[in-house]
């Protein structure tokens, strides 16, 4: 079948570089002369039938803001077999002959779904979370990464001046790769992740020693997925004194947020190219995945079935480096 219309959405939790494999993806198939439609607020806008035209003229000025602008929604109805058909159903209606679905581990399960009904569809991994099966790296990780980053050194200044222990929690769901790899690249003391799960006492130790070992300060990254929650662990060090000081900052969705760098920008210009590709070749059920220096398409029914693990050499890296 000759595509001549495909949809893009994004799905799920925003990452900064989605608007960037929005414009790809319109570009390159505009450029085909395949017309392009964006799904208003992933499965709800395609349920609800929220498709707009997007010429190239739509995505101008949109490759350096975070956020997505066809927005992003969560949505119940489409776990559902019901909700499925219901949303097969409007891509038929709109006319369109492939989809793109930009999003994380739950959009990539519903864009499988579509394919297992026979619609066309290739997934695009867009995710600060880095937990992504069949991807090296998903669209956001690195701009959310390096805005950890620019927190931990921010926080480290006033650490130091007061000499006290920062407790900082860092997003990631159930994976501990942002709060491993900032740690590791913000000089932390202790990193503690969903993956090695570590006692109280182990972290109140570990500051000790930071402590004991003449440090100014000393910085402890907590995954928001930890067996124990940073307030727990500040209420532990309360009884539990370390030396230090301690303060707690939670970071939240400020990691979301802002402009793409520039690795996040080529990842998503190139997985947007691709995505299309994929398409206008006649395959379907497949991610576009960073595989060394090339994108390539990776089963779906692969993607979601599969436990992107944390390499663990990284764990030992972090501890050894923190003395
Ligand atoms: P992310 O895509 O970032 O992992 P979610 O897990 O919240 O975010 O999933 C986003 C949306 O994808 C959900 O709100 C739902 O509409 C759809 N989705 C998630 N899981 C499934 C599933 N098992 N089957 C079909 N659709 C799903
Ligand atoms: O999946 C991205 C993410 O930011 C996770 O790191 C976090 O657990 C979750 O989304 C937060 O979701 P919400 O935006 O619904 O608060």
């Amino acid at each position: 079948m000759k595509i001549r219309r495909i949809a893009v959405m994004t799905s799920g939790g925003d990452a900064p570089g989605m608007n960037a494999a929005i414009r790809a993806v319109v570009r390159s198939a505009n450029a085909k002369d395949v017309e392009v439609y964006g799904i208003r607020r992933g499965y709800t806008g395609l349920l609800s039938g929220d498709f707009e035209r997007l010429t190239n003229r739509e995505v101008s000025g949109i490759l350096q803001r975070g956020g997505t602008i066809l927005q992003t929604a969560r949505n119940a109805e489409f776990k559902t077999e019901k909700g499925q058909k219901r949303g097969l159903r409007r891509l038929n209606e709109q006319g369109i002959d492939g989809l793109v679905v930009i999003g994380g581990d739950g959009s990539l399960t519903g864009a499988l779904a579509l394919h297992e009904m026979g619609f066309p569809v290739v997934g695009i991994p867009g995710s600060i979370d880095n937990d992504i099966w069949g991807t090296n790296m998903s669209i956001g990780v690195d701009t959310a990464l390096n805005t950890i980053l620019d927190a931990i050194d921010k926080l480290r200044d006033t650490a130091s001046s007061h000499e006290r222990a920062f407790l900082i929690e860092a997003m990631g769901r159930n994976s501990g790769y942002l709060t491993l790899m900032s740690g590791i690249l913000g000089g932390a003391e202790i990193v503690v992740t969903p993956e090695r799960p570590i006692e109280l006492e182990e972290i109140a130790q570990a500051l000790d020693d930071a402590y004991m070992r003449g440090k100014s300060h000393a910085i402890a990254v907590i995954a928001e997925g930890a067996k124990h929650k940073i307030n727990e662990v500040a209420a532990y060090l309360e009884t539990h004194p370390c030396g230090f000081e301690v303060r707690v900052t939670i970071l939240g969705h400020v990691q979301r947020g802002g402009s793409p760098t520039a690795f996040d920008r080529l990842l998503a210009t190139r997985m947007g190219v691709h995505a299309v590709d994929e398409l206008l070749a006649g395959r379907s059920g497949v991610m576009v995945g960073l595989d060394g220096r090339s994108i390539t398409p990776v089963p779906l029914a692969e993607v979601i079935s599969q436990k992107r693990e944390i390499t663990e050499s990284y764990f030992e890296m972090a501890q050894i480096l923190s003395r």
